[in-house]
């Protein structure tokens, strides 16, 4: 077993200790403090939950920690509480009250501050709204926005509700919205006319509608006007709610939060699997409100004073998490910025950071690798100065940008912390503290507080110290996904059945003589493009559902921007012939079945592909043909040699 290798990676042996100013200030100072703090996790986790978690509001106790019934698990057994008010509610009476909790800003340039007073009364607002549509307490929302303040008051008014928001990420095409929407049965669904990106306008509202003609669960959807008139939406429905006249004939005496139980679904959120269907990760509400709080204070050494930027959009896991929840329950002020890094140019983010003072900033390998190719000359023009902390997250990131970042972003002042998750895990579980445990750039770091991570071989033994081999959770930790929506067989089967008694991540890594995890990659059939998660079976489904095709395999090529580029093989029907514009209308398809992002970087066409005699696609073959490599591993079940010969001839 071998993972993919991701960029290039250099040889990079340095490790990187913080400052001694940092580590003067930080709330962890050596790894003897981590390695003490991380055995209570494990040995006393009464002990270390409740006192970590003794900031968040809980309206009743909870009696027992941890009911584990294999593979389902029960966090902090008893307790109600409601998510919402630990990320406002709570904030009210002490002085983070009128700090900011949202900054945002718009491509275009527009600003608007959210002061925790104010989104909470937006949030208590909008709960009405939901309220008066006739939502109640388990019902679902879907939420496909953009990055605007309304996007979060809306997953915090479902929240304070119980309704359990399902938010699609606005890069997704109408039939995938459409799927995701259908799956969890949403009742409401709310959007806005559109968001900005890269110059021009992302309709969302043209999707949704689109998206909930074939999706008669959908009783009403909100919209919020946020371009302006001449950016309005041509259509108007009978099932559509204005967002502003609904806010403003709303009764926040109808905005009170619901006290749920610990295990009251918050969120499902949609993610690729290795099957065509994507999977609804269900997280919960107080096992996953304690991983996010507690491993957003330590991992990112938050303070009230921090100016926390997480890129990613909250259509993702890391926007759930590092937008949301994790930095308003610890009362940080968090900025949004609803646009492209290089809109109007790659100097942007540096006078995002500046002009807001952003103390911490936290992004993907694949924007790094971005601003790299652009070169220096916007980051000297930026003070940045404000920086303390920088992360990195979504994928493995190689040691040169890794280098590059802190040279040229950190001006080797700022600790780099790559953490290391999934949407499965609900929060980071791999990293480095920034003041107690150096960074070895490439690798990951060290189990974050609760998470028992191995390394092992396929029937379950741990492999030896520098081997490689799967990455393996062996413990339940809190915000741990609960089930697949709806497809509780699909849950136990693909994360805990793989290898015996431990949850499967999908990754390949191996672990140092000094504790450390590098990951290496998914070693399934998920792709990571960009930091985007694509599952291969979805790329080809959507591509035999087009009429020319006949077969399609859809495999990872190692690149240097994006880290993979996807890559598709194609057999035509019987009087489709291959050309440059059906290479086009291919792509073109994939992008709008799924989403542009997902859109095949190469398309290649075949006689046939390479499978065994059972008739499977021999994809690992398929990936070496896309790379440009020889293939060395075992090609004895391939049942026609011919056509590797062919596919390689043909490049
Ligand atoms: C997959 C999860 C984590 C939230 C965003 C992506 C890869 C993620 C790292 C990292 C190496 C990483 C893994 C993982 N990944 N972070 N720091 N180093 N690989 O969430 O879409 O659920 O993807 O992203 O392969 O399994 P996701």
């Amino acid at each position: 077993m071998t993972g993919e290798r991701i960029g290039t990676f250099i040889q990079e042996n340095r490790t990187f200790e913080p400052s001694e100013a940092f580590r003067a200030r930080a709330r962890l100072r050596s790894r003897e403090e981590y390695e003490r703090l991380y055995r209570e996790s494990l040995e006393q986790p009464e002990a270390f939950w409740a006192r970590e978690t003794a900031d968040l509001v809980f309206d009743r106790r909870w009696t027992e920690l941890l009911e584990w019934n294999a593979p389902h698990a029960r966090w902090f057994v008893g307790a109600r509480l409601n998510a919402s008010v630990s990320c406002l509610d709570r904030h009210l009476t002490t002085s983070r009250r009128d700090a900011p909790a949202l900054v945002w800003e718009s491509e275009p340039g527009e600003t608007r501050t959210l002061t925790y007073a104010e989104l909470h009364a937006e949030v208590v607002r909008f709960a009405a709204v939901l309220r008066s549509l006739g939502v109640v307490s388990g019902d679902r929302v879907t939420i496909y926005m953009g990055m605007v303040p309304e996007v979060v008051v809306a997953m915090l008014a479902c929240a304070r509700i119980g309704a359990p928001h399902s938010v699609v990420f606005g890069g997704f095409a109408a039939e995938a919205l459409r799927d995701r929407i259908e799956d969890c049965g949403a009742r409401v669904v709310v959007t806005q006319d559109g968001a900005w990106r890269r110059g021009r306008v992302v309709p969302l509202k043209a999707t949704v509608d689109r998206a909930v003609a074939e999706t008669p669960c959908v009783e009403k959807v909100v919209v919020l006007r946020h371009l302006g008139e001449a950016h309005a939406p041509a259509e108007r429905h009978a099932r559509d709610v204005d967002w502003h006249e609904a806010m403003a004939a709303a009764d926040p005496g109808r905005g009170a939060p619901e006290s749920v139980d610990a295990e009251h679904p918050l969120y499902v959120l949609y993610t690729s699997g290795s099957t065509g269907r994507p999977k609804g990760v269900l997280h919960t509400t107080a096992g996953y409100l304690a991983g996010a709080h507690v491993s957003t204070r330590y991992v990112f050494d938050l303070r009230d004073d921090d100016v926390f930027w997480c890129t990613a959009d909250v259509g993702w896991v890391t926007g759930h998490s590092y937008v949301v929840y994790g930095p308003l329950s610890n009362g940080a002020t968090v900025v949004l910025y609803e646009g492209a890094p290089n809109q109007p140019d790659w100097g942007r983010f540096w006078r995002i950071v500046d002009r807001h003072r952003v103390s911490i900033l936290y992004t993907a390998p694949t924007a790094i690798r971005a601003f790299i190719r652009q070169g220096t000359s916007f980051l000297e023009q930026a003070d940045l100065s404000s920086l303390r902390l920088l992360g990195s997250v979504g994928e493995p990131i190689n040691p040169e940008a890794w280098i590059w970042y802190h040279e040229h972003v950190g001006r080797r002042r700022c600790p780099i912390v790559d953490t290391w998750w999934q949407t499965e895990t609900g929060t980071i579980l791999l990293t480095t503290l920034p003041g107690a445990t150096p960074a070895k750039p490439g690798s990951t770091g060290l189990p974050f507080f609760g998470a028992a991570p191995a390394v092992v071989r396929r029937d379950g033994s741990p492999v030896g110290a520098g081997e490689a081999g799967l990455l393996v959770l062996t413990r339940p930790w809190p915000s741990m996904l609960r089930t697949v929506w709806g497809d509780d067989e699909r849950y136990r089967k693909q994360y805990w059945s793989e290898i015996e008694g431990v949850y499967f991540t999908g990754d390949g890594a191996h672990r140092d003589a000094e504790g450390y995890f590098r990951v290496v990659g998914r070693i399934d059939d998920v792709l990571n493009v960009a930091g985007h998660r694509i599952g291969t079976a979805e790329i080809e489904s959507a591509l035999v559902a087009h009429p020319a095709v006949a077969e399609a395999a859809a495999v990872g090529r190692p690149d240097e921007l994006k880290g993979q580029a996807l890559v598709v093989f194609v057999t035509l029907k019987p009087g489709h012939e291959p050309s440059e514009a059906m290479r086009g209308t291919l792509a073109e398809h994939v992008g709008s079945e799924i989403g542009k992002f997902a859109r095949p970087d190469t398309v290649r066409f075949a006689d046939g592909l390479p499978k065994t005699r059972s008739g499977k696609i021999m994809r690992r073959l398929l990936k070496d043909v896309a790379a440009g490599r020889e293939s060395t591993g075992d090609v004895s079940t391939l049942e026609d040699f011919t056509v590797l010969a062919k596919l390689r001839e043909e490049e």
